[in-house]
């Protein structure tokens, strides 16, 4: 059943937009998308999902609707982005990237500057908003990443998705060095594997990019997600207790644990300068 999602509103701040983003195709950024997503809004957290592989899309067929209005729409008939925010399983809500014609569609400056206007429109609706990216880096991801707060690496144990995955993050950390990124590495066989995949990653990022990768959680390879794709129903809902389900509900809560702890420190640092100014002022500096 299709269903518009109603206007929600949020009480306090505005949305922590996050991009998905890997090198190599196929690794399970829009899996993870939704089943991160249905996993943080299970803890309260108020969910939208932008599939912003435009053309190639799929969020709409995981969360099993289709045929919906897209990206691509909203720029051609001029509707606005809140028109085309649907209501996925798991109380997220998501706008599609589309399919087919969608991929004639190319954003160019006006739509983009719409697009993030709109955006900062929405964004008090909800506490998260991802950016489904395609794979690689292209122009048009470059343009929305202005948008982005935080990114999330999604890469599997295999060396090409680790070389492109770092590929992918020189690009992005040459544009805006500061973006807190974080690794989730995808279709491990085993829990040691993910974190000896982070530990590869991160080592040749903080050497040769200068940038600390944050580590979350290993997501195992798991039959459970393949038959829940074909089932068009996220994996969370349909195999709560699948290994996969469970190493996302953990990824879920260490990545809101180590998002509030850096709140916190960041509320906490206009004090931190405000005294150590204070001692300077005394120090006659
Ligand atoms: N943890 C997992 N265990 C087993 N299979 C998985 C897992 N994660 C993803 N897959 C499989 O990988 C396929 C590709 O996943 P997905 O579409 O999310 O990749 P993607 O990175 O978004 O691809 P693209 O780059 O084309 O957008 C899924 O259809 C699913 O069958
Ligand atoms: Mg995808």
């Amino acid at each position: 059943m299709r269903q518009r999602a109603a206007a929600e509103k949020k009480a306090d701040s505005e949305a922590v937009v996050i991009g998905v983003i890997s090198g190599k195709g196929g690794v399970g950024k829009s899996v993870f998308s939704v089943n991160f997503s249905i996993a943080l809004s299970e803890m309260g957290k108020k969910m939208l999902i932008i599939d912003l592989d435009i053309g190639m899309g799929n969020i709409e067929h995981l969360v099993g609707r289709s045929s919906l209005p897209d990206i691509a729409d909203c720029a051609h008939d001029h509707l606005q982005l809140s028109d085309a925010i649907f209501k996925g399983p798991g109380n997220i809500s998501f706008i599609a990237g589309g399919n087919g014609l969608s991929t004639l569609f190319r954003p160019d400056g006006e739509h983009l500057d719409a697009f993030l206007r709109q955006i900062e429109q929405i964004k008090r609706n909800y506490d998260f908003i991802l950016f489904d990216f395609g794979a690689g880096v292209t122009d048009d991801m470059l343009h929305y990443i202005l948008a982005v707060h935080q990114m999330i690496l999604v890469t599997t144990p295999e060396p090409p998705a680790m070389a492109d995955g770092y590929s992918a993050l020189k690009i992005i950390c040459s544009k805006n060095a500061a973006l807190p990124v974080f690794c989730v590495v995808n279709m491990t066989g085993n829990s040691r594997e993910g974190k000896e995949t982070w530990q590869r990653l991160s080592g040749a990022a903080k050497k040769y990019i200068h940038i600390d990768l944050q580590w979350l959680t290993a997501l195992h390879r798991d039959n459970a997600v393949i038959r829940s794709v074909r089932e068009q129903s996220p994996c969370v809902l349909r195999y709560p207790h699948s290994r996969f389900s469970i190493d996302m509900r953990l990824l879920a809560r260490a990545f809101l644990v180590q998002y509030q702890h850096e709140q916190a420190v960041s509320s906490f640092s206009p004090f931190v300068l405000r005294v150590k100014k204070y001692f300077e002022l005394l120090r006659g500096k």
